[in-house]
């Protein structure tokens, strides 16, 4: 992080933000010790912890002394306050001293949801939606604290590059700042198999400055061996989506993905567009407990499908000997949570770390015994209808063939770097008309379903997609 910052001039000013022990900052005075010519360096580190300040002020005391010895100054204050709502206007940043402004902010937040009433979220009120996170609120209070041109230089979770949450966020950071690289830890474990960070991490580095620059540099390593990174360039035109608004930031990590989004993307119309609705399933299992039945047995009971009845392409429902509720009691009292049965996509809104891809998805066509008693779906679920009329059997062999292939997977993976899947991700994403999905299903009903690579296969030439996607993830080779 410390080899990102640009540029290091005769009086340099940064802010570590969230300092814990100091190690960025000792990082950044190692790189600073090597420069020929001295150095007047100016730190804030911002730390709250009072546990971690005297080791915070040994690494100080460390750094002072070995940048004195290479010739350089090293002048560091530690601030005890909260990072988010120090904000320019307080004493030490006031309008008179602008110029004092930090030419860099490094940092390594917390990560931490907070409440959307906390003084830290109503600080930035302009870019909260839904629940903040602490360490979107940082990245946002260092742009802040930067001077034009200063440079920001983060490791944070990826999720705040798509998705509706942090879509003011990403509004509000890119009018502000130009992305010049972006480093993606591919694995979800290797780099801070500590600290239980189960999402894709990635490290940010952009610039206060208007006008995007026109090329980022994209590097992805699997875990924490930067050094072996695979590195890339993409136009800031293609990283950053804004046709719908959204201002995604989108990382083609692996050279094919261009293919994929060029194929994906050729399509004019979004899954939205093409009059198909995406919804959650209504059955929260702790408010509907008392429905909830362990057989379906029961008079009453109607199916309950949860995510681990979604498999690709089958719906196994009930799952033998599963210890999970399998039906609903579908009382008066349970209207509001059961749905008539029709032709359904199923789509897990989660997919397990083991699995080979992230959208998982199976059809529910009820035979005509199966279509006289409605049908429950989890709230981990989300599940597809056209919005003016039932799906066709073979629409809804299509969509799933499309959902669980590689090409979807990719350009998911390209958008995300969630387990999670975003009805949001899904609604703004580019498809293929339902004539086209259509023909797919047909198609697709010909093929075992155990047969991946045939469906994949058939999915892209019944799209006209040549090329097939060759990248595979490395978290599915390992
Ligand atoms: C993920 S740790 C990073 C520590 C260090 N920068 C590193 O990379 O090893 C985040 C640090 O931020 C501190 N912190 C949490 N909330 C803070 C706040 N509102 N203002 C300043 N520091 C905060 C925590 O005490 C913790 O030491």
């Amino acid at each position: 992080m410390a080899s990102r910052v640009s540029q290091i001039g005769e009086g340099f000013t940064f802010v570590d933000a969230g300092a814990g022990t100091g190690m960025l900052t000792a990082a950044l005075c190692d790189r600073i010790g090597s420069i020929s010519t001295p150095r007047r360096i100016t730190a804030w580190l911002y730390e709250t912890d009072p546990n971690v300040r005297p080791v915070l002020q040994q690494t100080l005391r460390e750094c002072r002394a070995a940048l004195a010895a290479a010739g350089h100054h090293l002048d560091a204050t530690v601030l005890e306050e909260d990072f988010v709502l120090h904000r320019p206007g307080a004493p030490l940043f006031a309008p008179a001293s602008r110029s004092e402004y930090a030419d860099v902010v490094i940092m390594n937040p917390p990560y931490a949801k907070l409440e959307k009433d906390s003084p830290q979220a109503r600080a930035f009120a302009e870019i909260v939606h839904g629940q903040p996170n602490a360490y979107a609120l940082f990245m946002a209070a260092a742009v802040d604290l930067l001077r034009p041109g200063g440079e920001l230089v983060a490791i944070t979770p990826r999720s705040f590059c798509n998705g509706l949450y942090f879509r003011e966020f990403r509004r509000w950071l890119l009018a502000r700042m130009s992305l010049r690289h972006i480093h993606v830890f591919e694995s979800r474990r290797a780099a801070f198999k500590d600290a239980q960070v189960l999402q894709e991490n990635i490290i940010t580095t952009a610039v206060k400055q208007t006008e995007r620059t026109p090329e980022v540099m994209l590097s992805v390593s699997h875990g924490a061996e930067m050094d072996h990174a695979k590195w890339s360039s993409c136009a800031a035109a293609t990283m950053i989506d804004d046709s719908a608004g959204h201002s995604v930031i989108r990382l083609p990590t692996a050279s094919s993905d261009f293919a994929v989004m060029r194929a994906i993307e050729s399509w004019s119309d979004s899954f939205d567009e093409r009059g198909l609705r995406i919804s959650t399933g209504p059955v929260v299992a702790f408010r509907a407990a008392e429905y909830l039945l362990d057989s379906a047995e029961h008079p009453d009971a109607v199916p309950l499908i949860s995510m681990h009845n979604i498999r690709p392409f089958v719906t196994a429902w009930p799952v033998a000997k599963g210890t999970k509720p399998v039906a609903l009691r579908a009382s008066h009292g349970a209207a509001s949570l059961v749905l008539p049965a029709r032709n359904y996509v199923l789509l897990r809104r989660f997919s397990s770390k083991e699995e080979r891809r992230r959208l998982i998805a199976s059809p529910y066509l009820p035979n005509a015994e199966e279509r006289r008693r409605p049908v429950a779906l989890e709230n981990h679920v989300n599940y597809v209808t056209h919005t003016s009329r039932e799906l066709t059997e073979d629409e809804v062999r299509g969509l799933v063939a499309l959902f669980n292939s590689d090409l979807f997977d990719r350009y998911f993976r390209v958008v995300s770097g969630s387990t999670q899947v975003n009805a949001t991700d899904i609604r703004v994403m580019p498809f293929p008309d339902l004539q086209s999905v259509s023909r797919v299903g047909k198609r697709v009903a010909e093929i075992a379903c155990s047969d991946r690579d045939a469906i994949d296969s058939c999915v892209r030439t019944s799209l006209g997609v040549l090329s097939p996607p060759s990248h595979v993830p490395s978290e599915a080779r390992a």
